[in-house]
């Protein structure tokens, strides 16, 4: 029985966040590790999407389960956003790496995806509605892209004293864990 991974969330404002993630080259048992444990994470943490960025890993993958139901689970490695369509539609988005935040954000509403499996295989899919909107926000973390950017100046605003908490708190986590070189 090999050990379980177990991954923890990474929150806003750490680097790993703003980093464009590199694609992923081998299709291993490792891959397969990684997606079952982001899929535990994000379970765990009630969210219907988390890409590897949030786990502190710059890795292009990312899954999703719209409803929690295990047939509804989806992950993506490498995908690639080929078409954007559809009517501009606005929803409350939240994110995992910015608890107790929601802004109200405006995407596209369908999205056609290539993408490959855990398990290697391509996956071609076109995606409206909310796994749509799921799939586009964790796309935006495989860019560095995050729920702050696409935020409305209002929402910025009503939002400032929990992002400046976010911030004294990822800050907290420095000064209780300093770098080991000098
Ligand atoms: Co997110």
């Amino acid at each position: 029985m090999s050990a379980e991974l177990e991954l923890d969330l990474t929150l806003y404002p750490a680097p790993v966040l703003r980093r464009v993630a590199a694609s992923v080259e081998a299709f291993d048992e490792e891959l397969e590790r990684l997606v079952a444990a982001m899929f535990a994470r994000m379970a765990a943490s009630k969210g219907v999407g988390l890409a590897a960025p949030q786990v502190g890993l710059k890795k292009r993958v990312l899954v999703l389960n719209p409803t929690g139901d295990p047939q509804d689970a989806l992950a993506l490695v490498n995908p690639k956003l080929k078409e954007l369509f559809g009517p501009k539609t606005v929803f409350d988005e939240g994110c995992l790496s910015f608890p107790g935040i929601f802004a109200e954000i405006e995407r596209p509403d369908g999205c056609r995806v290539e993408a490959i499996d855990a398990a290697g295989n391509p996956i071609q899919g076109e995606y409206t509605g909310f796994v749509s909107r799921i799939i586009q926000h964790e796309h935006d973390h495989l860019e560095g892209i995050l729920l702050v950017d696409r935020m409305s100046p209002a929402d910025k605003l009503r939002n400032k004293a929990a992002l400046e908490e976010l911030v004294a708190r990822y800050k907290d986590s420095k000064k209780a864990t300093p770098a080991r070189r000098r």
